[in-house]
């Protein structure tokens, strides 16, 4: 079934975001309480063959480039095998298709090499913290040494460019904005900081709380020289080289800033659910499909299910709407 992704919006959609698993090795407070969450059922969760045929029909569709997530991506004991599968893929003009991970980088001393070599294309890491303090508290695991360990791994590993993710938090971690920063930059890393949205277990997040894009960059401004890179496409960071490059730094602002009007990402759950969008209120379900239709009525079934996904895809997040409500499931069982 070839075709296009366009929604009602005229929007071209070539991203795919797939969580291999909700589990995760971490606890961070922003994201799961301590007791972590009710994990998927296994027998809900999509097997790499199913994986990989949810993604082929995406990739037939116009998906160019699939981003891995979780949880924690790399907990999934066949990651490797999936990235190989996945790279394996090419788009209907013969180009391979760009496989990236999202990962809290615990596993990647031991696996960094075996996914390069399996065609991973790049990492983004979560780092929030460059204090050990701070990051036992933050993450709820006193792990930072490991994690450092794994960035350095990926690094390399030739994963490149390695991109560090940071959610900027009032009183916990927006003091070191330039302490990150010159972190990355001495070490060739990308450093971006993230404004925190509403997806918290919790439901604590305030708006006038949030450390904004404005607040970032002027703590950044205040000790380096920042200039605007252009050509940003649908990418959701704005960057900045770093007094005058080639380091570049970047601002996620999905909620000051949305770049919804740009957005060319789908999503596909562990349990095989695809969103359109990390707010959806709609899951459109790929399991039922993969598991119950007539195998030569899957393909098409498929597409089918992508096709109705972007027909209810709404123009925006709508976080600022007074109706707004977060999504059902928490951040780590949308992964990202
Ligand atoms: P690159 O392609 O390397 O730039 O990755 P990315 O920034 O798209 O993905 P990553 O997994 O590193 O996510 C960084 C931040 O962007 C996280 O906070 C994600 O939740 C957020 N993010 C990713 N995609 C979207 C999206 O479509 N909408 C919104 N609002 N946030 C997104
Ligand atoms: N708002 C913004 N980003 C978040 N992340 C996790 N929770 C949130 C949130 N509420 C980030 C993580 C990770 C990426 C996949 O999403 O830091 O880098
Ligand atoms: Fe795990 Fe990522 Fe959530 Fe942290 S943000 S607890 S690394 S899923």
């Amino acid at each position: 079934p070839r075709g296009t992704l366009v929604d009602r919006f005229g929007r071209a959609h070539h991203d795919l975001r797939i969580s291999l698993t909700d589990r995760c090795s971490l606890r961070c407070t922003y994201c799961m309480p301590a007791e972590g969450v009710p994990w998927l059922a296994r027998s809900t969760m999509l097997s790499t063959d199913e994986i990989v045929r949810v993604a082929a029909v995406g990739v037939d569709l116009g998906i160019r480039e699939i981003r891995l997530t979780g949880g924690e991506p790399l907990l999934r004991v066949d990651v490797v095998d999936v990235v190989r599968r996945l790279t394996a893929l090419t788009t209907p003009d013969g180009a391979p298709v760009e496989v990236s991970l999202t990962t809290n980088a615990l596993r990647l001393p031991a696996l960094a090499a075996p996914l390069r070599d399996a065609g991973l294309q790049r990492v983004n890491v979560s780092l929030d913290t460059l204090d050990r303090a701070r990051f036992a508290e933050l993450t709820r695991r006193d792990r930072l040494v490991e994690t450092l360990a794994g960035i350095a791994a990926a690094d390399a590993a030739g994963l490149h460019p390695v991109k560090i993710n940071a959610v900027a938090m009032r009183g916990v971690n927006d003091d070191e904005v330039v302490a990150l920063t010159r972190f990355a930059v001495e070490r060739g890393y990308q450093m971006r900081f993230i404004e925190q949205m509403p997806l918290d277990g919790g439901h604590t997040w305030d708006r006038t709380a949030m450390v904004t894009q404005a607040e970032i960059l002027e703590r950044l401004t205040a000790a380096f020289t920042l200039t605007e890179v252009p050509g940003r496409g649908a990418a959701p960071a704005e960057l900045w080289y770093v007094d005058g490059g080639p380091a570049t730094v970047g601002v996620i602002a999905s909620v000051s800033a949305p770049f919804c009007g740009a957005c060319d990402r789908l999503r596909l759950t562990a349990d095989g659910q695809l969103r359109a969008c990390l707010f959806s209120q709609a899951e459109v379900d790929t399991r039922e499909i993969l598991r119950t239709a007539p195998d030569g009525e899957v393909a098409e079934g498929l597409a089918e299910a992508y096709r109705r996904c972007l027909a209810g895809k709404k123009a925006g997040h709508g976080i600022d709407d007074p109706t707004f409500l977060q999504p059902r499931r928490p951040m780590s069982a949308i992964g990202g």
